[in-house]
């Protein structure tokens, strides 16, 4: 699908990838863009149309869906990175972390589907190379995000061929979540730009970076080779 005079719906759009996701769309001459985001007055990207979604509330989730009917493309982007430990985190933080990463965008998918059924639009899911490996600190979000890479595969096989349905994995993104990580970043630009042009290019993967390739090539081979002997 082409982002031109496409109208476009970010979660989390308020920061981080989600307000790169809202520029480039609207860059692209995106008709309308969306901005969803728990607090819509954090809004602040010109041009975009700020909308109230916590992505754990199924009321406010089906009150936008039958409000929205002229949506061609949801980008699931709304995360959190809560737990760094299976073990010694509290059970509500890790449950929490699932809330959000995965059934958040569980039910925003389901509660637009007709909608993108009917004008035969697209899904992009903002997924993570932690969706294939783990590395330490990160094993409860990297579970959420597991679970969000085979909730995308899922949709897609029950969207088809309405529907086309773009999972994206990427490494470190210099955003707010990874403030206290050193190592090299790519940004929030780069990532909705690769994003985007795997949604006009109808990609069932985009993988941004090189950890995400290198990762996934790993992933036939020996456990060994991502997690040591
Ligand atoms: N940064 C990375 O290295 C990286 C790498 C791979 C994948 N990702 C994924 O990319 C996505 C965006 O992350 P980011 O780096 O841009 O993080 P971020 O800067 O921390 O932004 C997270 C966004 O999600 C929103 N959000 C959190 N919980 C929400 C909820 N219950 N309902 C609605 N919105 C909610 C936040 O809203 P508030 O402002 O209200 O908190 C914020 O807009 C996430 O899915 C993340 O897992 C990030």
């Amino acid at each position: 699908m082409k982002i031109q005079d496409a109208t476009v719906l970010v979660t989390g759009a308020n920061r981080g990838i989600g307000k790169s996701l809202v520029e480039e769309a609207l860059a692209r001459g995106a008709r309308k863009v969306y901005a969803a985001a728990r607090n819509p007055e954090a809004v602040t990207t010109p041009g975009a149309v700020p909308v109230a979604l916590d992505i754990t509330d199924p009321a406010q989730i089906a009150e936008l869906a039958a409000r929205l009917t002229d949506v061609d493309l949801v980008v699931n982007n709304a995360g959190v990175a809560l737990g760094k430990s299976i073990l010694n985190d509290d059970l509500e933080t890790i449950r929490r972390e699932m809330e959000v990463n995965y059934y958040g965008p569980l039910q925003v998918s389901r509660a637009f589907a007709p909608t993108l059924t009917t004008r035969e639009g697209h899904l992009l899911i903002i997924n993570s190379v932690l969706s294939w490996a783990v590395v330490p600190g990160t094993a409860p979000y990297a579970a959420t995000k597991a679970a969000s890479w085979m909730l995308t595969n899922g949709l897609r096989l029950e969207l088809a061929p309405k529907v086309g349905v773009t999972s994206l994995h990427v490494g470190w993104v210099d955003t707010d979540m990874t403030a206290g990580v050193t190592d090299e970043k790519v940004s929030p630009e780069e990532v909705a730009r690769e994003a985007l042009d795997g949604v006009e290019k109808g990609a069932l993967e985009v993988l941004v970076d090189g950890t995400s390739k290198q990762v996934k090539a790993a992933l036939s081979l020996d456990p060994s080779a991502i997690y040591g002997s």
